[in-house]
């Protein structure tokens, strides 16, 4: 692989978000041209990748003509016509993560099917049509409160999830085909980040533990490394190392975990792309996730993914109340906080609850991290 990254390769990064961003940033320090197809033209990678190209990731015609113009293909989202990815992948192109692994975890009901067939512990689960099939099902006594309903394809932060708890709840049924779930105890929300290149090399981040914040059902707050018996640690990576060896993937799996009240693992989701619960490997781990995603679709061998220093990692929201022009409060006296990493993402417009930036603060226990994040989380405020 040595001379695709001298060469001046391109590499294809479809979606510039935040993710894409930081991809692009360390692509950048191999050399590495990064191509960016994003239809929002301020999105955050535009002003650090080498060519920004203006387009829908959704529409056949424009990600098939993207793909035509780089070296490899990789993706930031999910949400990506297949169809395309699967034309330039018939006619030579090199695109990693395969397009076949992003078909299963664009559709959550193959996704789960996926789990059951490879023995990987997820919430028990019953696919339906639509919403009505959902009323008669409880209505015949076929289904009991309470229940967790998904939508199978376009759901993202928690939108196409709803939690039904009784009768009461139903006006919050989604539309469309969905998979209906068991409401898990839930203890602790957990994620791991694995990596795997095409020698079959697998690499682990630590585990850490997603807090979420239960109005935007966004995560709030992660730490890392968790605090869980060695015994959760170990099985989840087990869990995140046997996923992404099944699925015969090479790149960055995000692995969703629940950790319910008797002390049980289950796998909620997976990500086959660099993830929110990765953004503290950039300071907080030796190798960022961004620089393992970059060694695992080059094929080189993975990277050390030793803590450096235990991190909490906060997303900044937009204010709830405040919509427009962005501006930021509270920049000084945060930065003033020994240990505090702040990363601005540069999308020009706030908006509630959206994911401008995040911060990660660094200390030499995780609960010195916490407390000095949530002394941030109320000083540096995203406003309009
Ligand atoms: N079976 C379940 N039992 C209890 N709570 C659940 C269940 N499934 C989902 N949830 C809650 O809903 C949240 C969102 O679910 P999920 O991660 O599947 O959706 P998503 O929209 O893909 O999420 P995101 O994009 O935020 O990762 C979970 O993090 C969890 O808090
Ligand atoms: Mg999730």
């Amino acid at each position: 692989m040595e001379n695709l990254v001298i060469a001046g390769f391109k590499l294809g990064i479809i979606a510039g978000g935040q993710l894409g961003k930081l991809l692009a940033l360390a692509a950048s320090n191999w050399d590495i041209k990064t191509y960016v197809l994003d239809a929002d033209e301020h999105c955050p990678a535009t002003d650090v990748c080498t060519k920004h190209i203006r387009g829908s990731h959704l529409d056949f015609e424009t990600v098939y003509q993207f793909g035509k113009q780089v070296d490899l293909l990789t993706f930031e989202i999910e949400n990506v016509n297949i169809e395309a990815l699967r034309k330039l992948k018939a006619e030579g192109k090199r695109i990693v993560p395969n397009p076949e692994i992003l078909a299963v975890i664009q559709d959550k009901g193959l996704q789960k099917e996926f789990y059951e067939q490879h023995q990987i512990p997820t919430a028990p689960f019953r696919f339906f049509a639509n919403k009505a099939e959902i009323i008669s099902a409880i209505n015949e006594k076929q289904l009991e409160f309470p229940f967790v309903q998904k939508s199978r394809t376009g759901g993202y932060d928690g939108r196409g999830v709803a939690v039904i708890n009784n009768a009461a709840d139903l006006p919050l049924l989604l539309e469309g085909p969905s998979l209906v779930e068991t409401q898990v105890h839930i203890a602790r929300e957990l994620s791991v980040i694995v990596a795997r290149n095409q020698r079959g090399q697998v690499k682990s981040f630590p585990v850490v533990d997603m807090v979420f914040n239960p109005d935007a059902n966004l995560v709030e707050k992660l730490v890392c490394p968790a605090d869980i018996p060695k015994a959760t640690e170990n099985e989840a990576i087990m869990l995140a190392e046997k996923l992404i060896s099944d699925l015969n993937m090479s790149g960055l799996l995000a692995v969703e975990f629940f950790l319910d009240t008797n002390g049980k693992l289950w796998v909620n989701e997976s990500a086959p792309r660099p993830h929110n619960s990765g953004h503290h490997t950039i300071e907080s781990i030796i190798t960022s996730q961004y620089e393992q995603m970059l060694r695992a679709i080059f094929n080189f061998p993975l990277g050390s993914t030793t803590i450096k220093l235990p991190s909490v990692m906060i997303n900044l929201l937009g204010e709830p109340g405040f919509e427009g022009p962005v501006h930021y409060e509270g920049l000084t006296e945060s930065l003033a906080i020994e240990g505090v990493k702040v990363h601005l993402y540069g999308k020009r417009i706030t908006r509630p609850y959206r994911k401008m930036g995040h911060i990660t603060v660094l200390a030499t226990t995780a609960d010195e991290a916490s407390k000095k994040a949530d002394q941030v989380k109320h000083i540096l405020k995203v406003k309009a």
